[in-house]
């Protein structure tokens, strides 16, 4: 069961000179990217073979900017936000094993996964109980950041059919909720 999570970061930098001491101010919440990365991909055993996240940047100065990590080709997972950070450096310049930087946006983001196959999802907390629903082979878990998802980005994700799944009626972290998604999903492998 592979899973891609697609996070939509409205105010994440999409340039590499942000201060790793400081990635909640300027870098535009690069601390909640780095949480989500780490949800995704890290486990005890190293990086979950089984999932990716596409991290979508649309902060200064040159939005946007997509972060794709691949837990199958990566050599380690992050388990620190500090590391994590350094690892969105890395993958901005070109020079992380199993990542890759590319200019694409949101809509084509979830475009690319739709056409590859993936069932696409919406975390969102009015969406079906997440313990009812059969997730797909290939699903693709689209979230907001700390400010949520805006409507126009609501839109596009109803109009490709994408099923909203809650994990309850509290609004929880994005990084929280990649970890009860991943602890849900790889139990069923
Ligand atoms: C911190 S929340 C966003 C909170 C924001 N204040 C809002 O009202 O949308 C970040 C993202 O996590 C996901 N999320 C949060 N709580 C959830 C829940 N109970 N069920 C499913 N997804 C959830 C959603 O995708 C949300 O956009």
């Amino acid at each position: 069961m592979h899973r891609t999570f697609i996070l939509k970061a409205s105010e994440g930098r999409t340039s590499p000179d942000f201060s790793l001491k400081s990635l909640a101010g300027a870098a535009g919440r690069m601390d909640l990217v780095c949480r989500c990365i780490i949800a995704a991909l890290h486990t005890p055993q190293g990086p979950d073979r089984d999932a990716e996240i596409v991290v979508v940047l649309e902060g200064e100065p040159d939005p946007p900017l997509a972060l794709t990590f691949t837990g199958g080709r990566m050599e380690r997972a992050p388990a620190g936000e500090v590391e994590a950070a350094e690892m969105v450096v890395l993958a901005m310049r070109g020079g992380l094993a199993g990542a890759k930087a590319e200019r694409l946006g949101f809509e084509e983001a979830v475009a690319r996964y739709k056409g590859l196959g993936y069932k696409v999802y919406y975390l969102h907390e009015q969406g079906r109980p997440s313990m009812e629903v059969e997730f797909a082979e290939r699903s693709a878990l689209v979230l907001g950041d700390h400010k949520g998802l805006d409507p126009a980005s609501e839109r596009l994700l109803d109009r490709v059919g994408a099923e909203r799944v809650s994990l309850g009626p509290i609004s929880y972290l994005a990084s929280q909720c990649i970890n009860v998604v991943s602890a849900e999903l790889r139990g069923k492998r």
